[in-house]
């Protein structure tokens, strides 16, 4: 157990609560590792009638450690995040989120598996991953134009423009805005809403609303496109000029 994720168990919500706020949340290896023990272990728990993801700090999360993506070794692919995106693809128990400030790469991505989300109204929702030389993951490629249209999709996924929170309503991002002081709480009452409902028919309702194991295929392919770009010259400049504070130069690769 990291300190880096804090859990707690009460009234049948489990809440994880991403706590790296002097590294904006970014997620590593062993922050997945927790985050994909609690999901997984939560489908067996009778205890846990409800999920609540949210952030410490002024943003819920800058998305994968860059550190790790600079330093994955060909052909070695990161031991959690993938069980981590497979288990809230596969989840029947209800996944909700609150996000404030910047949700970042996996940040967004893991909301379009959530079936409740609320944000603040300083919410920022980037999916920057051509940006860093990289693919959509977590079945975005499937999952973010099916629910925005192609073209919003294309200006995310592959320019990197940032969704505000009013935007992400229209779109259907996000459930609601709530002031910033309110997050908490609102999010807090939104899983014991959904803890009082039948879990047994929640469940079953989950099964016929979404079809996890296309959605797990999808991660696959994506997951062999992403390996291998990792690797690619271009993700090598994107990681180093993040490390330098300086723009990256993809001009330099044909
Ligand atoms: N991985 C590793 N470290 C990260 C990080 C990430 N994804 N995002 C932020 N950090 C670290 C910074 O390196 C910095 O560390 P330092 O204080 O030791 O130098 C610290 O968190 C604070 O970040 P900073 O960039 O100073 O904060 P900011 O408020 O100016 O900007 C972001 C926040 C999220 C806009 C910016 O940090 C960013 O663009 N991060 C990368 C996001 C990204 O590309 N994620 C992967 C998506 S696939």
């Amino acid at each position: 157990m990291t300190a880096h994720i804090k859990v707690t168990k009460a009234d049948g919500i489990l809440t994880l609560v991403m706590n790296r706020p002097e590294k904006k949340n970014a997620l590593t290896d062993a922050m997945y590792g927790v985050l994909a023990d609690e999901i997984e272990g939560a489908q067996t728990d009778s205890a846990t009638r409800v999920i609540v993801i949210r952030g410490e700090g002024d943003m819920f999360t800058a998305g994968n450690d860059l550190a790790d993506f600079a330093a994955a070794k060909p052909g070695e692919s990161p031991r959690n995040v993938g069980r981590f995106i497979r288990a809230i693809a596969q989840t029947t128990k209800p996944l909700t989120a609150a996000v404030q400030g910047r949700a970042v790469g996996v940040g967004t991505t893991m909301l379009l598996h959530c079936d409740y989300v609320l944000l603040a109204e300083d919410a920022k929702l980037t999916t920057p991953f051509v940006n860093l030389a990289l693919v959509p993951e977590a079945a975005s490629s499937l999952l973010l134009p099916a629910r925005i249209g192609h073209l919003r999709a294309f200006s995310m996924l592959a320019l990197g423009e940032a969704v505000e929170a009013r935007q992400a309503i229209e779109w259907g991002l996000a459930n609601a805005v709530v002031p910033l002081g309110e997050l908490v709480p609102a999010i807090e009452a939104a899983a014991a809403r959904i803890a009082r409902q039948p879990l047994g028919a929640i469940q079953a309702t989950k099964r016929l609303m979404r079809d996890a194991e296309q959605l797990t295929a999808q991660m696959a392919v994506e997951g062999e496109e992403f390996a291998a770009r990792l690797q690619s010259p271009e993700a090598k400049e994107a990681f180093m000029a993040f490390a330098q504070r300086r723009e990256p130069d993809f001009t330099q690769f044909n």
